[in-house]
């Protein structure tokens, strides 16, 4: 059997883990070791009497930052130094870092697994980014207390595509960001809900139909005009990507109407195909 896929964390507050990823799909694969997981706590590499792992910032101004030399000895103590054969991937979850999307999750889950330093504080001295080529990823736009709910989420995003681990293997190709797209909407039964508003909402017709393509069709439909609305940052790729598809469907829609337009003269002037 192969080795299971790998994350380690490294952290201050190691009780955090495996936290929700204990739980459901993620906390049954962790079970059945579909993916390992070890938490470093930083604090045990810290070598005064304080234990102490921050500092104040050179040059002044508030809040305190991880000492580079208690996060190196944390560092090579668990993934190795830089350039070690097998180190993997070793992230600093930063908001400063590129955003985490679907695409860097899938190469982080094609992998053998990934370390994750969680900052504190006002994060990590600079030169320890710089000494161990630390890749900067971000959560999103905000702010948060500390690295370990970023590095839940990302986990989280990562195990589900660990095979085995969701059970229709087939639905991950279909979510957003697969495709460039955001989803198409969901309906369940029953068919026809009455909301709290007294009003009567309906499944889409098409849904019902049983006809597989036309439902193909129309989520496909509903994904981009979805993704168009909201994310014109999604979009522009994807259209740029299908521009030249479209074009050659809409040519090919131009010469049928043409060829219809000329069937149509010649049979109104010969008379050809007139009911009477
Ligand atoms: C209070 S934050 C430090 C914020 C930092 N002073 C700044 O302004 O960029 C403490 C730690 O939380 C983590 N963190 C905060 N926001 C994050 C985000 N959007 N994505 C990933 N990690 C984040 C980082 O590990 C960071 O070192």
């Amino acid at each position: 059997m192969s080795a299971a896929w790998t994350a380690r964390v490294l952290t201050l507050f190691p009780e955090m883990f495996p936290g929700p990823l204990g739980a459901s799909l993620a906390g049954k694969a962790l079970e059945n070791g579909v993916w390992a997981l070890e938490t470093v706590d930083i604090r045990e590499f810290a070598r005064d009497k304080h234990r102490s792992v921050d500092d104040t910032p050179f040059g002044g101004g508030p809040g305190m930052v991880m000492r580079p030399d208690v996060l190196d000895a944390a560092l090579e103590a668990s993934a190795g130094a830089p350039g070690t054969p097998g180190r993997g991937r070793v992230l600093y979850l930063t908001p400063r870092g590129r955003l985490l999307d679907q695409a860097l999750v899938r190469e982080l889950a094609a992998g053998s697994g990934v370390t994750l330093l969680c900052g504190r504080y006002e994060g990590v001295d600079e030169r320890l980014i710089a000494a161990h080529a630390l890749e900067e990823v971000s959560l999103g736009d905000f702010v948060l207390s500390g690295g370990e709910p970023a590095a839940l989420v990302l986990l989280d995003a990562c195990v589900r595509l660990l095979p085995g681990v969701m059970g229709n293997a087939g639905t991950a190709g279909e979510e957003s960001f697969e495709g460039g797209l955001l989803e198409y909407p969901h309906y369940t039964r029953p068919a026809l809900w009455t909301d709290g508003q007294r009003v009567e909402r309906a499944v889409p017709e098409v849904l019902l139909s049983g006809h597989h393509e036309k439902v193909a069709a129309w989520r496909l439909a509903e994904a981009e005009a979805i993704t168009r609305a909201r994310r014109p940052d999604l979009w522009a790729p994807y259209a740029e990507a299908h521009r030249a598809e479209w074009d050659a469907l809409e040519a090919k829609k131009r010469r049928r109407q043409r060829k219809n337009r000329t069937a149509d003269g010649k049979s109104a002037s010969t008379g050809e195909g007139q009911v009477s």
